[in-house]
């Protein structure tokens, strides 16, 4: 399987008054050619500092990327000038965020924002790039596109607006698309109907999927494989179907713990995790997680364990004690 991305030790500070944020603090992943990886983790965790490194779109000087390799098609993005990764972003890898209004211009209609970005990057005439605008609308669902390219964000819906974000992203033709959390501000109807039509344009066109999102019943519907992130590191790495059935790693045990069950009448409170992320001012010496961890034995608050290969399907956990028994008595897991 050929690999589209490949992120190896990446570290990305943001250096403030108060001192060094390690905000990403040496991530590894890859995603195969049309395949959809998930980053996953509690809110503060690294996952857009990452998408944003990939990108080369942290406000430096103060956010940085300090260490590691982002391969693109094998080639490090952290060697490209300004203009050649302006060229990437305009041609091979495209983004959407979580709220299209502030991603979208104004004071432009949505057919025009979508033929400039198809102009810039393609040799079509301004009639060619309308038409093309057009029929992105059109692949992304909107109803009426003729009429909808001629309109202004604010006069579209929540829904709307991300399905001309999505045309947008795609009118390039990416290679990688990157969404983070793209349907968390948008209601459960719209979000599947968004999900699923990422998911089409994915299938036809072959592009490979970042997702990010809190949300673990997205994750099982889109993703091949999966990065748990916690406090800037990966601490479980897995195909999906591991994840769900067999994960390894306490934390993701305690994000599984947290999703409410669809199949069962659920009463009482979330089992949410206890505790809260610590400040990255002020992180434990061990694992990360340690405070939080109901395993947590002596060498977890003294030492930091490293990512850990587990066997040839490149599953990774960084835990001392990754024995699996436990885990499925918590998650409920029926053998
Ligand atoms: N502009 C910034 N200045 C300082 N620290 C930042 C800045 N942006 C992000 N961070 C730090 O990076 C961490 C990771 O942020 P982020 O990637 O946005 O998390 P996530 O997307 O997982 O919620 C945050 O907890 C915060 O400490
Ligand atoms: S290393 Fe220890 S504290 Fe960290 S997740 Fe594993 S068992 Fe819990
Ligand atoms: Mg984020």
């Amino acid at each position: 399987m050929t690999k589209i991305l490949e992120v190896k030790g990446l570290r990305t500070s943001f250096f403030t008054d108060e001192g060094e944020v390690k905000a990403v603090d040496g991530v590894d992943f890859s995603i195969d050619k049309g395949k959809t990886i998930g980053i996953v983790g509690e809110s503060g965790s690294g996952k857009s500092i990452t998408s944003l490194s990939i990108l080369r779109l942290l406000q430096e000087p103060v956010g940085k990327v300090v260490g590691g390799e982002i391969l693109f098609k094998g080639e490090n993005l952290l060697d490209k000038t300004k203009k050649e990764m302006m060229n990437i972003r305009g041609n091979n890898i495209s983004m959407v965020f979580q709220e299209p209004m502030t991603s979208l211009n104004p004071t432009l209609t949505c057919g025009e924002q979508i033929a400039e970005s198809i102009r810039i990057h393609q040799k079509l005439n301004k009639k060619e790039a309308w038409v093309k605008a057009v029929d992105m609308l059109r692949l992304v669902g909107i109803p009426s596109p003729e009429k909808r390219a001629k309109q202004y964000p604010f006069e579209l819906s929540g829904g709307m607006r991300q399905r001309v974000m999505i045309a947008i992203a795609l009118a390039c033709n990416p290679e990688l698309l990157i969404a983070d959390e793209p349907t968390t501000a948008l209601d459960v109807t719209i979000q599947a109907q968004i999900l699923e039509l990422m998911k089409k344009l994915q299938d036809e066109l072959g592009t490979s999927l970042m997702l990010i999102t809190h949300d673990l019943g997205v994750v099982a519907e889109m993703c091949d494989k999966v990065a748990v992130m916690y406090c800037g590191k990966v601490v479980e790495y897995a195909d999906v179907k591991t994840i769900f059935t067999n994960p390894k790693h306490p934390y993701t045990i305690g994000l599984l713990n947290s999703v409410p069950k669809h199949d069962q009448d659920y009463e009482g409170d979330l089992a949410v995790i206890e505790g809260s992320v610590p400040s990255p001012f002020n992180l434990p010496q061990g694992c990360r997680f340690a405070p939080r961890c109901p395993h947590a034995k002596a060498i977890c608050h003294a030492e930091l364990p490293e990512l850990e290969n587990l066997n040839a399907e490149g599953e990774q956990v960084r835990c001392w004690i990754h024995t699996d028994q436990w885990e499925k008595e918590e998650v409920g897991v029926n053998e």
